[in-house]
């Protein structure tokens, strides 16, 4: 046989999605397993954090990780970061619409009452919000925008924990190029204030 008209299935330009390609990382997968096995809405959140050099493998892992929170249940939601992210505002918009769209496209009665992606991003950009939304962080996050002022932890915990109740079950935040964020104090001390005090999600950061 010649193995050189064969084709190769390793892509060494994208990372690793199908899991019959996914080589090794067996302590790392027990470990993913283990923590999403724990997550329940009433346990304190964790964080996990991937380190590794550029192509060392953390995007892989994080789309491992992203099918094995589904296999226990847990909602993943992707937060893929680009440099143009790493302000706090620009950071927890994109956080904020990646966790909505992914509850609402949940569907049926797992989804959040009264949280339409396109109505969060009305609000977001500064929209009056409907009567019955919801919801406290977009209205606040617009006015912090055009103020340049400090984004609110306390109205996105509010809505943190109301996504987790309305849901009944964990969230994983799973957060790509987490290094563009690894600098900001006021990203770092927000989210960390969030996982102490909102219980039932899993963050990782790759
Ligand atoms: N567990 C793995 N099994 C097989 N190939 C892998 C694995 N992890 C990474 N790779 C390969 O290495 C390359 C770099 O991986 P990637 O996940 O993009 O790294 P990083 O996000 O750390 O830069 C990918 O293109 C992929 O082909
Ligand atoms: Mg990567």
């Amino acid at each position: 046989m010649d193995i050189a008209a064969l084709p190769n299935p390793y892509d060494y330009r994208n990372p690793v999605r199908d899991a019959s390609l996914f080589a090794g990382r067996d302590d790392e997968l027990a470990k993913l397993r283990y923590e999403f096995g724990q997550a329940a809405p009433d346990r304190p959140s964790i964080y996990i954090a991937i380190h590794g050099r550029r192509a060392a493998g953390k995007t892989s892992l994080l789309n491992r990780a992203e099918a094995i929170a589904k296999e226990c249940r847990v909602l993943p939601v992707r937060v893929d970061l680009v440099p143009g992210d790493a302000t706090p505002v620009a950071f927890f918009r994109k956080l904020y619409e990646e966790l909505t769209t992914a509850l609402a496209r949940q569907g049926g009665p797992d989804a959040p009452p009264g949280a339409a992606p396109a109505v969060v991003r009305r609000v977001l950009a500064g929209g009056t919000p409907p009567d019955d939304f919801p919801l406290e962080f977009p209205e606040s996050l617009a006015l912090s925008a055009r103020s340049l002022g400090a984004v609110s932890e306390p109205a996105l915990r509010a809505d943190l924990e109301y996504f987790v109740r309305t849901l009944g079950r964990p969230i994983a935040l799973l957060i790509d190029e987490a290094q563009l964020i690894a600098g900001d104090e006021n990203i770092l001390s927000i989210l960390r204030a969030l996982g102490g005090r909102v219980p039932g999600y899993v963050f990782v950061q790759g």
